[in-house]
């Protein structure tokens, strides 16, 4: 299974809600996935419209069996009814007690996240886990980041957003080397998604191309900012139930095919 987190260390760029568009288009397209909820707002559930539940705290703190805390979304959550997904979508939860994850973690299970997912994977069969993260770094992040190989950043188009990319790229180079160290294993960037893309902006237009020349290869298709996006959330459906043939539904399957282009890249390099 391969672990991708969905980061930017700025609040509100569209991380929970592109974590959930590429879960859930990947399970549509035959891969079977779990999307792992590591904020304590809860956010991915909300926007599968699944309940809110403090799985991740019962599974790490509490100790609860996977098959307690990991639900199985229902289909007609995220696919139209006359696309089945051909694949499978898990959602492992998490809800205030998050909060307390990192004080209750005792000092040795820095890689108790890693093990859990491991398990995880093994249980449900899984290809895939996409992680949604928090905002702000907390102690909760360095077991996620060890867990992780690889991210996708979720930025807006400005600048602010442009540094918190930044400042989450060092922690992902910081934990790197302990995951060479302690695990022989390599971390890397699969994409950087500029969201909420104002195309008529020369502002918008200019920093995209610049954060295409400092990462060159890494920035997919910007996402456009239209208030169908917020409206889907607004009902908690996605983009694919709530307007399937609307641009944003083109936009985030985009999104996810570039997802699946990483991920046979992956394959590709490691059976060479
Ligand atoms: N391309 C877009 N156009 C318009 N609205 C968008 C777009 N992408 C996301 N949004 C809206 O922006 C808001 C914030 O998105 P989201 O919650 O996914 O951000 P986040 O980075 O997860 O936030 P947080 O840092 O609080 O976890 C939501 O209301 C969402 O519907
Ligand atoms: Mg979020």
């Amino acid at each position: 299974m391969r672990t991708i987190a969905i980061v930017n260390r700025k609040g509100g760029v569209g991380k929970s809600t592109m974590s959930t568009h590429i879960a859930a288009g990947l399970a549509t397209l035959g891969y079977r996935v779990a999307l792992v909820d590591t904020d304590s707002q809860g956010h991915s559930s909300l926007l599968l419209g699944m309940p809110d539940e403090n799985g991740l705290f019962k599974l790490l703190i509490e100790k609860q069996p996977l098959e307690n805390v990991v639900r199985l979304v229902p289909t007609d959550r995220y696919a139209p009814t006359d696309h089945p997904p051909l694949g499978e979508l898990f959602i492992l939860p998490s809800s205030e007690k998050t909060h307390q994850i990192p004080h209750q973690l005792e000092p040795d299970e820095s890689f108790l996240f890693l093990q859990r997912m491991e398990e995880m994977a093994e249980h449900f069969n899984l290809d895939v886990a996409i992680v949604d993260t928090a905002p702000t770094m907390s102690p909760l992040d360095s077991s996620v980041y060890l867990a992780t190989d690889g991210f996708i950043y979720v930025t807006e188009c400005e600048r602010l957003s442009f540094d918190g990319v930044q400042t989450a790229i060092e922690h992902m180079e910081r934990f790197g080397k302990i995951r060479r160290k302690y695990l022989q294993r390599d971390s890397r960037i699969v994409g950087i998604i500029p969201n909420k893309l104002r195309a008529d902006t020369r502002l918008h237009r200019h920093n995209v191309s610049q954060l295409a020349e400092a990462f060159p290869g890494l920035v997919w298709t910007p996402i456009t900012l239209r208030v169908l996006w917020a409206e889907a959330t607004n009902v908690s459906e996605l983009v694919y139930t709530y307007a399937p043939s609307g641009v944003e539904a083109r936009d985030a399957w985009k999104m996810v095919e570039n997802t699946v282009r990483m991920l046979e890249s992956w394959q590709t390099a490691e059976t060479n």
